[in-house]
């Protein structure tokens, strides 16, 4: 299969479920990998969540399970803003269980990328545990991940904690990990969803785009990222966006800081723009995003999704 060869780590989780979508239906990506973490709902939800959209897509690929929770803080989930099964309000039919491999995340993804001819882009739209318990277990698969593009922190307000977003917020230490690794990162943080929300008008559109339009919209009317009427923050398919359109994006490279002994500030990400904490810069941080083209493109995906 040709393509940009894609591993992608996910928590769905609603937003995810769009992102996934997306990359399933692109010409110009290759998933060689889905690999679930407790994030927005338990492993198991989201996990069975991600085989039910294999299944809704007729995509076989092999999804491999990986950590239940943090590497050292509790599992706080987002079940309020996704609903308790992590996909609220649609009645799917079945799941894809003959694509979840028995070799647990790290492992797989480890598997995947040596097995690759070339270097593997590394989607993360969930907390990073999967990402940081794998650099910790086989350092050397860092030689074989091209770059990771993350839907993770925020250079503004939170959407967990007061400055805080959920996927660093929910793992810290997995996420300084992974900002500290020296692997190219692209951080695409919570201030661009908020500059381009969905509107009602794209909903409007997305309703009329056949079953996948039918089931999106349905989860859409669950998901408390935003509203119906007021905009749907799509968080995780910016990311996706960001790897297919990049020229959609404002961006700038930043030392980008994870806050982990603050009691107030525990999960920040400090995004250095002016250099104050004299550290080389360690990512490219999403400052800005083309809202109408952003939107027209997301109506334009989900048409391709079947
Ligand atoms: O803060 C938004 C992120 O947290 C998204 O990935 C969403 O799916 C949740 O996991
Ligand atoms: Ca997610």
């Amino acid at each position: 299969m040709s393509g940009t060869p894609v591993i992608i780590d996910t928590d769905p989780g609603i937003d995810d479920a769009v992102a996934i979508g997306i990359a399933l239906a692109s010409p110009a990506l290759d998933v060689r990998l889905i690999t679930t973490v407790g994030g927005n709902v338990n492993l198991e939800n989201v996990t069975d969540n991600t085989l039910k959209l294999l299944k809704f897509w007729n995509k076989s690929v092999r999804v491999a399970k990986g950590a239940e929770g943090p590497l050292v803080r509790q599992l706080v989930d987002a079940s309020s803003i996704h609903g308790a099964s992590g996909m609220e309000g649609y009645e799917f039919d079945g799941t894809a269980r003959e694509c979840l491999s028995d070799k647990v995340a790290v492992e797989a993804t480890y598997e995947t990328l040596m097995a690759s001819d070339e270097p593997v882009v590394i989607v993360a739209i969930a907390p990073l545990t999967n990402i940081a318990l794998l650099l910790k277990v086989h350092p050397d698969a860092k030689r074989k991940i091209a770059r990771i593009i993350m839907m993770g922190g925020t250079i503004t307000r939170g959407n967990k904690g007061v400055l805080s977003e959920f996927n660093i917020a929910t793992d810290p230490e997995a996420a300084s990990i992974v900002f500290n690794s020296g692997i190219d990162i692209a951080m695409v943080g919570l201030d661009i969803a908020w500059q381009a929300l969905i509107l009602p008008g794209d909903i409007d559109k997305i309703r009329a785009c056949g079953r996948t339009g039918k089931m999106l919209t349905a989860l859409f009317d669950h998901y408390r990222g935003g509203s119906m009427k007021t905009g749907l923050k799509m968080y995780d398919p910016t990311a996706m966006a960001y790897l297919l359109e990049p020229g959609m994006f404002e961006t700038t490279t930043a030392y980008v800081g994870i806050e982990l002994a603050g009691s107030l500030t525990a999960g920040c990400t400090l995004v250095d723009l002016k250099g104050y904490l004299h550290q080389e810069p360690n990512a490219t941080v999403c400052t800005g995003i083309d809202a109408d083209g952003f939107r027209d493109w997301f109506v334009s995906c989900i048409k391709n999704c079947g």
